[in-house]
C-alpha cells in the first residue's frame, strides 16, 4: 500500500502507540464512572476499536452514523444511540474534527439524552480549518490543513481500510 501512497503523513506504528497513550489517559480519567464510547460512522470505525481496548475500565460501546462528507452538505445524523445515555458519561469517538460542525451537532444530538457528561475524542484534528469554538478533549494529532485519507478516513468512501493515514493527493484522487 505505502508503495501507492507514498509515505504515510502518519505511520500505522505512530498511530497505535498514540492510542495507547489515549487509552491509558481515558482509563485514569473515567475510573469509577460509566463510560460509554460512541463511535461516529464510518470515519471512527477503525479507531474506535483500537482505541476501545486501550482502555483498562469496562465500558459499552454504541455507533452514531452521520452523513457530513464535504460534498453532501449538511451534515446529519442519520441513527440513534442504542444504550440509554441517561446519566452515563459519554465520549465521542471521532476521526477528525474539521470546522466542527459534525462535533456541534453531535454535542447537541447526545446531550438531548440527559448524559452525566459529554467529551469528544478525535484521533485528528484539523485546527486549521475550524470555524467554530468547539475543541476535542482529548487529540491524537493535530494536522495541517490538507484533506488526508486512511485508518478509516475517506475520499468518497475509497482509501478507509489503508492502515496508515496519508495525503490525498492527484494520484489517490482517482
Ligand atoms: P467538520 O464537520 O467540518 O468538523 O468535518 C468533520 C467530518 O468531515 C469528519 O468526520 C470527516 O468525515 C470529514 N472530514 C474532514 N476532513 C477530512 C479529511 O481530511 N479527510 C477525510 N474526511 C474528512
Ligand atoms: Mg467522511
Amino acid at each position: 500500500m505505502e508503495k501507492i501512497f507514498g509515505k504515510p503523513l502518519i505511520t500505522q506504528e505512530e498511530i497505535l502507540h498514540r492510542i495507547r497513550e489515549l487509552g491509558l489517559q481515558i482509563t485514569e480519567d473515567y475510573m469509577g464512572k460509566n463510560l460509554i464510547l460512541i463511535g461516529i460512522l464510518k470515519g471512527a470505525y477503525a479507531f474506535t476499536a483500537d482505541l476501545s481496548r486501550a482502555i483498562g475500565i469496562p465500558a459499552k460501546v454504541d455507533f452514531l452514523m452521520t452523513s457530513n462528507d464535504k460534498e453532501d452538505p449538511p451534515r446529519k445524523v442519520i441513527s440513534n444511540p442504542t444504550l440509554d445515555l441517561k446519566g452515563a458519561d459519554v465520549l465521542l469517538v471521532e476521526d477528525i474534527v474539521d470546522s466542527g460542525l459534525t462535533a456541534r451537532m453531535l454535542l447537541e444530538k447526545i446531550g438531548s439524552y440527559g448524559p452525566e457528561s459529554i467529551r469528544i475524542c478525535a484521533l485528528l484534528d484539523k485546527t486549521g480549518g475550524r470555524t467554530l469554538d468547539i475543541h476535542p478533549d482529548y487529540v491524537g494529532f493535530s494536522i495541517p490543513n490538507r484533506f488526508v485519507i486512511g485508518y478509516g478516513l475517506d475520499y468518497k468512501n475509497k482509501y478507509r481500510t489503508l492502515p496508515f493515514i496519508a495525503m490525498l493527493d492527484d494520484r489517490t484522487k482517482e
